[in-house]
């Protein structure tokens, strides 16, 4: 029989990608739970779904669900036994997390801990992916990039609440003996990405012809930098860890519980390359002037990153991401809808 994957925040940007490449690389039947907040759309999926055949749009049922509650048991039973849970459903925008931090406790603190429980109970639960993100570590001198022992210092609320979600991930695959593993994930763009972020933000204000707003340092010289890797590759490097024999059994000498994996870009750009990138695939002039966000409003981090190598060592590598980011420039200038929100 085939497997059964419950994937949450299937309205989300990240997770459609991933639902997306399940469909296409496997057999798996689906189940994707999700509120659907300002930022969760079903036509993400329904999109997609539009390449997809009968047969593998056959094996995708959507649930709606808010993960601050327990599952009841009409859910429970619509659901059914699963063999593998990828949980992606958060609060992921930092600026609404500084604003509204007790919203996302209760997203992504209380919500895994549901998620966690209904985890718990299943009889012939194989693996559960905890999907966290490269900011939980805080921002990264030059020259730094942290493997995925490395202390944390979430130094927000989004960062802070993730890392809450790891920690009681790591606590019930100690104490309850669970297959739980953790990703740390960096910056990821593509199509239908929320446009609050910022190169959609920065697609449509090239477009508008406004001025782009460039995150730097105090002295306004240095831009801040991240590495972004495209969803698809972020589905990919997933899959990959879903599907590999030794995910749960990688060696670590830390001494630290769970098995973590570092999913990272390939390169790392600063937001002004990255602006000049956008609008040289518009053929336009870029506008721009630095911000030091950082002294308005700490919590905004000028540079993340983190070490591939225990992913490259297992046999995943990113793919460059200079073509990827002009073709969802051009992708999303093509398709308004999800830019003019
Ligand atoms: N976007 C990035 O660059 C990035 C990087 C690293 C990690 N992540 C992580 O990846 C995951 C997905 O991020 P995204 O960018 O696709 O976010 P997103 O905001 O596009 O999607 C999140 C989805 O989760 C749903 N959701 C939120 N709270 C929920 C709840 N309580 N119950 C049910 N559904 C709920 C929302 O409705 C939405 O559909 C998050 O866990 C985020 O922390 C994102």
């Amino acid at each position: 029989m085939a497997k059964k994957i419950l994937i949450t925040g299937g309205g989300g940007f990240i997770a459609h990608h991933l639902i997306n490449q399940v469909l296409k690389r496997t057999d798996w039947d689906i189940v994707t739970v999700d509120r659907l907040d300002y930022s969760g759309n079903l036509n993400r999926l329904h999109d997609l779904l539009q390449d997809r055949t009968p047969e593998e749009r056959s094996r995708l049922r959507t649930i709606f669900h808010d993960l601050k509650a327990e599952f009841n048991p009409m859910l429970l039973a619509d659901i059914g036994d699963v063999d593998i849970v990828a949980h992606l459903a958060a609060g992921s925008h930092v600026d609404r997390s500084i604003d509204h931090p007790m919203e996302f406790v209760m997203d992504n603190v209380v919500g895994t801990c549901n998620i966690l429980e209904f985890a718990r109970k299943q009889p012939n639960l194989e693996r559960f992916l905890y999907f966290s993100t490269d900011e939980v570590f805080g921002p990264a001198p030059e020259g730094i990039k942290y493997d995925e022992y490395d202390r944390y210092n979430s130094t927000n609320p989004y960062s802070a609440s993730k890392a809450g979600g790891e920690e009681l991930a790591v606590a019930y695959q100690n104490t309850y003996d669970m297959p739980i593993y953790i990703t740390h994930t960096m910056n990821v763009f593509g199509e239908r990405q929320h446009p609050e972020k910022f190169i959609p933000m920065t697609i449509r204000n090239v477009r508008d012809g406004g001025t782009v707003t460039i995150h730097s340092d105090e002295t306004k010289t240095i831009p801040g930098s991240r590495h972004y890797i495209h969803a698809e590759d972020v589905a990919d490097a997933t899959l990959f860890l879903l599907e590999h024999t030794d995910t749960l059994n990688i060696e670590n000498n830390t001494g630290v519980k769970c098995p973590k994996f570092n999913i990272c870009g390939a390169t790392e750009l600063n937001n002004l390359e990255l602006a000049q990138m956008i609008a040289d695939a518009q053929g336009k002039e870029l506008k721009y002037e630095f911000m030091d966000f950082h002294s308005s409003r700490p919590g905004h981090d000028l540079r993340y990153a983190l070490s591939g190598e225990r992913m490259a060592k297992m046999g995943w590598t990113p793919r460059p991401v200079d073509q990827r980011i002009a073709e969802v420039v051009t992708w999303t200038l093509e398709n308004r809808r999800w830019l003019d929100v």
